[in-house]
């Protein structure tokens, strides 16, 4: 009678015939020949059955014989799945090659500006034909422009409420701007009143949750002039709303407070979604705030040497974000975010042509 040894001698050189005369090897040939070898019903396993009739001063070598006929045989089926894998790779590589640069048969992905960019644009073309110059500015600047001149000094509580990013630099205070209003400062700085800017872009924040992103937009407003009062402001901005939302789109001004301006307020608009009814979008309020506003703050010309006896102004600072949502009726600001191409791909209806 042949010995477990013997058999499974014999067997490590069946296997290697076995493996040497395989016409194809493929992933599928390779795994078909594992499982007749070493799967649950596989040829090994059943000589590991066969180990209870061996007598036990011969256990001890069968098992060693057993064990070497196992690790062989499952080294040998991984080189062979490796050379499978090779050839799956070559085969695909010998297909017809792949042109990526032919145009797409597809039609479903068209390109689209984002709704903040259009929302910007049409912004643009509103302020432009109100007579507005468009200014840009530094999205990293120092902390003069963003704080300081703007009537926030260092130790100002109001800076709180800004949280934001600073950056390291061998001289000044340098941060990533928390708003627009650093453009009002570099305006007045670069120009002679009389002034009439509008500044869009990003802004940076240390916020972040359902109704805050830590990079969002804003539009910034800057009228310098003799005589500007806070008529002209909230005529400016209920002109601009209607424009942009229709006529029976309705706004409120609320009192509020900015270190930069004097008497300053928060500009709401009828929540889109519900007509004002309330729904979850306006937390029930039927309003949504969409920026802030005021005459500016004597200390703001000061810091710029304005003559405020001379000259009042207006500014105001509205979030592109929340007007793209309002205009679109969004149900998630994150979805601005997101670039997701379907989500995307609606506006391509809305494109006004030239970019601003
Ligand atoms: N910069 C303010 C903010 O980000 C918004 C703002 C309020 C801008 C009043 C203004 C203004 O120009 O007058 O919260």
């Amino acid at each position: 009678m042949t010995t477990i040894m013997e058999r499974a001698n014999a067997l490590l050189i069946e296997f290697e015939q076995n493996a040497t005369s395989m016409e194809k090897v493929t992933p599928e040939t390779v795994e078909e020949l594992r499982i007749h070898w070493l799967g649950k019903k596989g040829i090994v396993t059943r000589l590991f059955e066969d180990m209870r009739h061996v007598p036990n001063e011969e256990k001890r070598d069968a098992g060693k014989s057993m064990n070497v006929l196992k690790t062989s045989i499952e080294a040998s089926l991984e080189v062979l799945k490796s050379k499978a894998a090779d050839s799956v790779f070559h085969s695909i590589l010998n297909r017809a090659p792949l042109d990526i640069t032919l145009p797409s048969q597809k039609d479903t992905l068209k390109g689209a500006l984002h709704p903040i960019t259009l929302m910007q644009q049409k912004l643009l073309k509103e302020f432009r034909q109100h007579g507005f110059t468009v200014y840009d500015g530094p999205e990293t600047d120092f902390d003069f422009y963003n704080f300081t001149a703007l009537n926030l000094p260092a130790d100002h509580p109001a800076r709180d409420m800004q949280d934001t990013f600073h950056l390291k630099t061998n001289q000044d205070i340098m941060v990533l701007r928390t708003q627009t209003s650093n453009i009002q400062i570099h305006a007045m700085l670069q120009e002679k009143p009389p002034l009439r800017i509008v500044a869009p872009g990003r802004v940076y924040r240390v916020d972040s949750d359902q109704t805050h992103t830590p990079i969002f937009h804003q539009i910034e407003g800057l009228v310098v002039d003799k005589k500007i009062s806070f008529a002209d402001l909230k005529g400016m901005i209920q002109s601009m709303l209607h424009s942009i939302y229709g006529a029976s789109a309705k706004t409120r001004f609320r009192p509020s407070y900015f270190p930069f301006v004097e008497p300053g307020a928060e500009v709401d608009m009828q929540c889109t979604h519900c007509q004002g009814e309330g729904c979850k979008i306006c937390k029930n309020t039927g309003w949504l705030e969409i920026g802030g506003c005021g005459m500016v703050h004597p200390n703001v010309f000061e810091a710029v040497s304005y003559d405020s006896e001379e000259y009042t102004g207006f500014a105001f600072g509205f979030g592109l974000d929340r007007m793209a949502m309002l205009n679109w009726q969004l149900p998630d600001l994150r979805q601005l975010f997101e670039g997701d191409a379907d989500f995307q791909s609606q506006f391509s209806v809305f494109a006004e042509g030239a970019p601003c």
